[in-house]
């Protein structure tokens, strides 16, 4: 697993332009964290580097929105689903065989029932910067872990530390 951390929302999205390089048709990313964690954040960078230039916003309300970019892009919020079962009648499996990448918010709720192939990004907030900072800077603070689960991700784990070197934090880390 692999920690980074960011200082402000720009950053957040740099480093998923970074890891949008990366993507490749069929690709599953579940974004897991608290609201206003930066998951929002994290997809607008991440489509803008597939060349989308449409606004992207939190699907809560259509579940699914689809962009068209240098590979397609849909976005899952699924905070508002009651069970399980539901994100399966979205469509989720057809969508990584249609070739575009799918990037699902709070998605580590309904992995039981999606393909154990996806890399999970776990935003947080910097609790301990945040309770020792008097001067507000720590609130932009996030660490993200980027867990790789099943081969998809596993086999391109050094790419992804790499696209993401400049953000790269151990949590124990000195600095
Ligand atoms: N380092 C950071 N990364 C991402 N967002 C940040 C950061 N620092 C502050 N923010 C702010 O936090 C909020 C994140 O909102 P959003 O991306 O919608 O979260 P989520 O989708 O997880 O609920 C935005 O208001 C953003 O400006
Ligand atoms: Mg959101």
């Amino acid at each position: 697993m692999i920690f980074a951390r960011t200082t402000s929302p720009e950053e957040t999205k740099e480093l998923a332009a970074a890891l949008a390089e990366l993507a490749r048709p069929g690709d599953l990313m579940l974004l897991a964290g608290d609201l206003g964690a930066g998951k929002t954040a994290f997809t607008q960078g991440f489509g803008a580097a597939l060349g989308i230039d449409d606004l992207i916003t939190s699907p809560t309300f259509t579940l699914v929105n689809t962009y068209e970019g240098r590979l397609e892009l849909n976005h899952l919020d699924v905070y508002r689903l009651e069970a399980l079962g539901e994100v399966l009648d979205l469509g989720v499996a057809e969508m990584l065989d249609d070739g575009g990448v799918t990037v699902i918010e709070w998605g580590d709720s309904v992995a039981p029932v999606l393909p154990a192939d996806y890399l999970e990004i776990r935003f947080s907030f910097d609790e301990v910067a945040i309770s020792l900072d008097q001067t507000g800077a720590a609130d932009d603070v996030r660490v993200l872990e980027l867990v790789p689960v099943g081969a998809r991700w596993s086999a391109r784990i050094r790419a992804v530390a790499t696209a993401v070197s400049p953000w790269i934090h151990e949590p124990d880390g000195d600095d």
